[in-house]
């Protein structure tokens, strides 16, 4: 073929230097799935002989770090589980949590470290004067939208329960899972955590 030849299809030309130095979002993204489908195949061959604690393998996928190891984020002194299913330590303590006698329904007791966890649209709690709540069912139908409730998933909303009517706080009354206290860590005891 002759190199002068204007037919000819021209040479791909190269990435502006600007393209290389900062990855454009698409480019971000395409390479965090690649990590997060690494990091989701490595927790299924690791896992497959374990119980899977609470959470997904996608939600796991993560936490994996730059290297694609995985860490444990859980808090060491409560309740708190990481979502990594492979997680050894969190395995043996959701064994000693099961152990114990099941709180009766509505009477749960859980730190803060436990309440951030649930801040998904298939898993919703929320905190407001002390006590918890999972709005994972009514998510869809509260008449304040879906996004009202997901900006404070996982949180305390005090100020936004004392918003609402008294009917509107029965519906919220249905939802009560148990009480916030406070993490070992930030001083123990049984007291709330917000009172
Ligand atoms: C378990 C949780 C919740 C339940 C059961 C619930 C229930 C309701 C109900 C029944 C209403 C109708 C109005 C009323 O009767 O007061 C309402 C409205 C509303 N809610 Fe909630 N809610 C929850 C959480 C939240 C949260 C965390 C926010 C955060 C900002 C929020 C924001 C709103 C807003 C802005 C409206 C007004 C909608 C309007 O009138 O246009 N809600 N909610
Ligand atoms: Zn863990
Ligand atoms: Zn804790």
């Amino acid at each position: 073929m002759n190199p002068q030849d204007p037919d000819a299809a021209a040479p791909v030309p190269p990435l502006p230097a600007a393209a290389v130095a900062s990855p454009s979002v698409e480019q971000k993204r395409a390479v965090e799935a690649v990590v997060v489908k690494a990091a989701i195949a490595a927790a299924k061959a690791d896992t497959a002989a374990l119980p899977q604690p609470s959470g997904t393998l996608e939600a796991k996928a993560d936490m994996a770090d730059a290297d694609g190891a995985m860490v444990c984020d859980a808090c060491e002194y409560c309740d708190d589980l990481c979502r990594w299913a492979a997680c050894k330590a969190c395995n043996e303590k959701e064994e000693r949590i099961k152990a114990r006698p099941a709180p009766r329904p509505g009477c749960g007791r859980f730190t803060t470290c436990q309440l951030r966890r649930h801040c998904t649209k298939s898993d919703v709690w929320l905190a407001a004067h002390g006590v918890v709540y999972d709005a994972t069912e009514i998510l869809e139908e509260h008449p304040g939208g879906v996004r009202s409730i997901l900006r404070h998933a996982g949180q305390d909303c005090t100020e936004d329960f004392d918003f609402h009517s008294k009917a509107a706080r029965g519906l919220w009354k249905d939802l009560k899972i148990g009480t916030l206290v406070h993490c070992p860590k930030d001083g123990g005891d049984s007291r709330c955590a917000i009172m």
